[in-house]
């Protein structure tokens, strides 16, 4: 059990692709903390660097320069141990679904072995009920898909069936990078009711990552806004989307006529 003040926070991350004419500094000094239960929105346009920080916040990429301190220990993943124990706490839902499986197994086996991540043991009819109940939650019908592989499915169900992992594993952080890209806006806000419920239950941290502004002031404590690899400005949602003061978030909040306009609470 983490008690320490931040679960998770990174000190000047830096990730640099390529050499010499090709270099992109495509994640640039940029240092954050994160409170458990905090839900946090990190805002920019396609090209900022969001889903590379995602990446190293995940351990999927290694920064160029810079630490990640987990629960207050500056994280190492080199042993398979650690990864597996990193990865049963801090999970993350891609836009792009179609990298995030393997897709030589079934959706019943990709379903089970999440369970297999959880510390406590279930028996085999407690699995089946857990991940009946997963795909309940994010309007999936198990019955239909559990003996189809993922790339029979639509990208929609797949983001489905990302985030129905996340609520058999109940990570204590959850990256979501885009998480509904591909999934119409009614049942849009009503899985990200779900992710906030997630967080309601498990005191889990959420990081969604996105360059719609209207969701991030719908569901964030604090938003961080990045351009060209930096953090620019943060503050709370109502700091940031009322009273912006750089020009680029300004510029980001213009192309959004009306805060919930682009994004149908309806
Ligand atoms: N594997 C890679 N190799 C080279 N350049 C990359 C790679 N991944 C990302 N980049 C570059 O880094 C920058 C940030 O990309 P990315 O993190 O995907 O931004 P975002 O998710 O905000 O759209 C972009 O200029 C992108 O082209
Ligand atoms: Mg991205």
């Amino acid at each position: 059990m983490c008690t320490h003040d931040y679960i998770l926070s990174g000190k000047n991350i830096t990730r640099v692709f390529g050499q010499g004419k090709n270099k992109v500094v495509a994640v640039d000094n940029v240092s954050f903390s994160f409170t458990r239960g905090e839900i946090i929105s990190i805002v920019g346009e396609s090209g900022s660097g969001k889903t590379t920080l995602a990446k190293i916040l995940l351990g999927l990429l290694k920064q160029s320069d810079g630490d990640i301190f987990y629960c207050g220990k500056k994280l190492n993943l080199k042993e398979r141990r650690s990864r597996r124990e990193y990865w049963s706490e801090v999970q993350a839902v891609f836009q792009d679904p179609f990298s995030s499986f393997n897709m030589f197994y079934k959706v019943e086996t990709l379903l089970r072995n999440c369970l297999k991540l959880r510390k406590n043991k279930l028996s085999k009819e407690e699995q089946v009920a857990a991940v009946k109940d997963a795909c309940k939650s994010v309007n999936l019908e198990y019955e239909e898909l559990y003996d189809k592989h993922p790339f029979e499915l639509s990208g929609g169900q797949m983001q489905r069936l990302m985030i129905a992992r996340t609520f058999l594993i109940r990570p204590r952080v959850l990256i979501a990078d885009e998480p509904t890209s591909m999934i119409d806006a009614c049942s849009r806000a009503s899985i990200l009711d779900m992710l906030l419920k997630l967080r309601d239950e498990n005191n889990t941290t959420i990081i969604f990552i996105t360059h719609d502004v209207g969701l991030a002031y719908y569901v964030s404590n604090t938003i961080y806004i990045m351009e060209k690899g930096r953090i620019i400005e943060r503050g709370t949602a109502d700091e940031i989307i009322l009273n912006p003061k750089e020009n680029y978030t300004q510029q980001l909040l213009k192309d959004v006529p009306k805060i919930y306009e682009s994004w149908d609470l309806a």
